[in-house]
């Protein structure tokens, strides 16, 4: 694979990881995690992380992402979407997309105790979250296909592409969010 090669399939074999933040816009509402509590004066997680946007983000990362799976087996049996073979794809799909949202969460948490209310901008953090997240959790489970697709040789231009990818999509997805009433803010 070339360099620009690695560049797209790292931004594309995240999919799984970017998808559920914007979903879970589209499925939020409803009970939050962390059931109204909180921990020294601060709410543990805020209203804006809920068991609706927690599992509809997921689940949508996770179906998407095995979708793109399913459509390159049709085309080559052995090919998941350079996942590896099947069990294997649904293990770092799974872990992707969980991990993203656990690190979303996380993320909220930092900033509750940071002092930082729900919704308000914590540059950085509110981007990257999930993306910590998301590769934390498949370095747990699956490490060598971080390491080829990511770190090693070329696959570093993925990782580059991804990082710039992220502050791009994550902020036009927020826009659509916003413009589409579900979010009260555009970022
Ligand atoms: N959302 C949700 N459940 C989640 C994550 C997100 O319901 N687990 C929904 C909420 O409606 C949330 C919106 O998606 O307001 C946008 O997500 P995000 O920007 O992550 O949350 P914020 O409201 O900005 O809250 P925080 O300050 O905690 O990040
Ligand atoms: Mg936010």
């Amino acid at each position: 694979m070339s360099p620009l090669e690695y560049a797209l399939a790292g931004i594309l074999l995240m999919l799984p990881a970017l998808v559920p933040n914007s979903a879970a816009v589209l499925f939020g509402g409803g009970r939050p995690i962390d059931f109204g509590k909180s921990w020294r004066g601060k709410r543990l997680l805020g209203d804006g992380k809920t068991w609706r946007g927690l599992f509809g983000g997921v689940l949508t990362g996770f179906a998407v992402g095995m979708l793109a799976v399913a459509w390159t087996m049709m085309a080559d049996s052995q090919d998941t979407w350079g996942y590896g073979d099947l069990p294997r794809a649904a293990v770092i799909v799974a872990a992707l997309s969980i991990g993203s949202m656990v690190g979303d969460s996380c993320g909220s948490f930092l900033k509750r105790r940071l002092g930082v209310g729900r919704g308000s901008k914590a540059p950085v953090l509110d981007q990257y979250n999930f993306v910590i997240g998301a590769i934390i959790l498949v370095l747990l489970v699956q490490p060598s296909w971080f390491m080829t697709h990511y770190i090693e040789g070329d696959g570093v231009w993925g990782l580059i592409a991804f990082l710039i990818a992220v502050p791009v999509m994550h902020r036009t997805a927020n826009i659509i969010g916003y413009k589409i009433g579900k979010k009260n803010v555009p970022w």
